[in-house]
């Protein structure tokens, strides 16, 4: 360390604020030290090259002393590197003496760690609070919205500090920046609450002041802004906990159920994206309007909205074309966060709250799966994960803290029901999981009523379980009557031949009779079995393609989390059976929830969080299908199921 240190006294400093100043190709090892002797903690983690201290420990759950969160100015948040190096900031000679720069002290918020460390993090002096949200994940809070409670001295003859001067001169630990809308309001409020306020600040901006304390009442908004539902999670920021959580239909569902028919909508009529925004803004207020009634809370006293969603929903909700998403070669408008704040999604609470977004890798893999990666914390575990949120376009990612690749998949809208000649969406009456037994066939239904469909996680069930007692064929061809009277004579009455609608007939296995009339039964038909066929070709050459990129074995991936309502039907042992997930032991086969929520969550709750998703567009490599030259090998190889 000594060099470094004798270089920046004498004016060479190196590092400065900045997240990810350098090439962040590689990775560097980090270890931190919590506490001495036997009785220490150790954490290792691997972080792009460039990362600094305090993002790295942060997204570790690794507490560091801080009141800035990280903006450099409250000098608490002190580490001492103990064995490689760190270059000496523009902030750490005044915040250490020259002795200890030499022993390796430094600034953990300017600290970039450009090489393998160990470091030491000292005792906090206050505890800070943390939230489990993700995937089990223990997020330290911190979030970009801080309340102070300021009482002033009043402005005199001889104190002739201008107001927000003095507003600023009570936080002099910040570097704060204020707009004219506030300064419009300053005078007014300081003097009617007679210089005893509060200040609401987001990330560096004072975006109000509230007369006396308001501290205790500090609230964002998290959405997951899907195509289908929407969900709005309420947060109190003091204690990180959700006061209320609502969902509901994406408005814009009358334009369409996907994405592509939304953006179709757009290139045909001229009024289309108006609407769309419109629809989308209408649904948002909708929700934020239910939760502040549900929690008690006032919409102005929501400083921040965190909005979560595809691309093209983001695009749609912020009046962005969405055109070039719809055709090659799929460009984004942007892949980095968009700039906005809470009115442009139509969401009316703090006037001038900010609305956090999250970057894109590409057109379809967006900000959705990088909070789905932010919240399983896929990029930041040692083990090897696959993670695959099914739906009509599936987006998977596979890796670990070493390195991470994801692509999208047209799985196609079979596992939503659609296409399948019973389908049904998971709703009252559907079938939702099969067993073959001896005795016959045991089914489940959504709310234990009369079975009118099936659903996606039922339409793997029973594929995966004909497969399993040998009545369907790895080729996907079900058995004809006469071989399956041989096999097992008590199912034989349920094959049998419905109307294909095109004149014909067709070969089907009933689930559920409803009279006597097979074509009023639920049942699964040969060209059902197919469409599965095609989804499931669909996602699994996505992860093969995935595990050949990263020069890994199928039997190398330690979890496989299943994101969306979708993975928390789906019988693990089926997906496996059909070859939809990686052969594991079911236990390994999680649910995941609803990720990108969560995701959106947590970005609300701590500022390095979302560090942690800006690094990901460069830790993350995204792969195109289309630009697979094996892409359709592998496909035509996954249209059979494992034998
Ligand atoms: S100076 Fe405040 S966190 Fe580093």
């Amino acid at each position: 360390m000594g060099r470094d240190v004798d270089q920046a006294l004498s004016g060479t400093e190196g590092g400065g604020r900045g997240f990810m100043t350098e090439a962040v190709a590689s990775r560097v090892r980090l270890r931190f030290v919590e506490g001495k002797g036997d009785a220490a903690k150790h954490t290792e983690t691997r972080v792009p090259a460039g990362t600094t201290l305090f993002d790295a420990a942060s997204w570790n759950a690794i507490a560091i002393d801080s009141t800035c969160g990280g903006h450099g100015t409250c000098k608490k948040c002190k580490v001492q590197v103990v064995e490689g190096g760190v270059a000496i900031s523009n902030l750490d000679p005044r915040a250490f003496t020259p002795d200890e720069l030499r022993e390796g002290w430094r600034l953990a918020c300017r600290a970039l760690a450009t090489t393998d460390l160990v470091v030491n993090v000292p005792p906090l002096q206050t505890r800070p609070k943390a939230a489990l949200v993700g995937v089990g994940r223990h997020v330290i809070l911190r979030p970009a919205v801080q309340k102070r409670h300021l009482v002033l001295d009043e402005p005199s003859l001889e104190d002739q500090a201008g107001d927000l001067e003095r507003v600023f001169a009570a936080m002099d630990d910040l570097e704060l920046h204020a707009s004219l809308d506030v300064l419009r309001e300053l005078p007014g409020i300081l003097r009617g609450a007679y210089y005893d306020v509060t200040a609401v600040i987001v990330d560096d901006e004072l975006i109000a002041l509230e007369p006396g304390d308001t501290t205790a009442r500090v609230h964002a908004l998290a959405f997951d802004l899907g195509t289908t539902t929407v969900v709005a999670t309420l947060l109190d920021l003091s204690t990180g906990q959700p006061l209320a959580v609502r969902s509901m239909l994406n408005g814009q569902h009358r334009f369409g159920a996907d994405v592509i028919a939304r953006i179709s909508a757009t290139m045909i009529e001229p009024d289309a994206l108006g609407e769309l925004q419109r629809l989308a803004h209408e649904t948002l207020a909708e929700l934020t309007a239910e939760v502040c009634a549900e929690a008690g809370v006032a919409p102005e006293e929501i400083y921040e909205i965190v909005v979560v969603g595809n691309v093209t929903m983001i695009s749609l909700a912020l009046g962005i074309d969405p055109g070039p998403l719809g055709m090659a070669p799929f460009i984004v408008a942007t892949r980095q966060p968009v700039p906005a704040r809470a009115v442009d999604f139509g969401v009316l609470v703090h006037p001038r709250a900010p609305a956090v977004t999250f970057p894109a890798l590409g057109a379809y893999v967006g900000p959705d799966i990088l909070a789905g990666i932010v919240a399983t914390g896929l990029a930041r575990d040692r083990r090897i994960r696959l993670f695959v949120d099914v739906g009509t376009n599936c987006e998977i990612v596979l890796g670990s803290s070493a390195e991470a690749v994801a692509t999208a998949a047209p799985a196609g809208p079979a596992f939503e029901g659609a296409t399948i000649r019973c389908g049904m969406r998971a709703a009252e009456g559907a079938i939702e999981g099969v067993k073959i037994t001896d005795a016959g066939v045991e089914i489940q239904v959504i709310g234990d009523t009369e079975p009118v469909g099936i659903c996606g996680s039922g339409l793997v069930d029973v594929v995966a379980e004909l497969l399993r007692v040998g009545l369907l064929a790895p080729s996907g061809l079900l058995l004809g009557v006469e071989d399956v009277r041989e096999r097992l004579p008590g199912l034989a009455d349920r094959f049998v031949r419905v109307p294909n609608g095109k004149g014909g007939e067709e070969r089907v296995f009933v689930l559920a009779w409803r009279g006597d009339d097979p074509a009023r039964a639920v049942y699964l038909s040969q060209v059902d079995v197919r469409r599965l066929q095609e989804a499931k070709a669909a996602i699994a050459t996505g992860w093969r393609m995935l595990v050949q990129r990263l020069g890994i074995e199928e039997s190398d991936i330690q979890q496989v989390l299943l994101g969306g309502s979708f993975g928390a039907y789906l019988t693990p042992a089926s997906a496996v059976r059909i070859g939809l997930v990686p052969k594991l032991s079911v236990t390994r086969i999680v649910a995941a929830g609803n990720v990108a929520g969560e995701g959106a969550k947590i970005a609300a709750l701590s500022l390095p969080e979302r560090h942690a998703a800006l690094a990901l567009l460069d830790e993350v490599e995204y792969v195109e299908a289309s630009g697979n030259a094996e892409y359709n090998d592998l496909f035509l190889a996954e249209l059979t199921f494992p034998a």
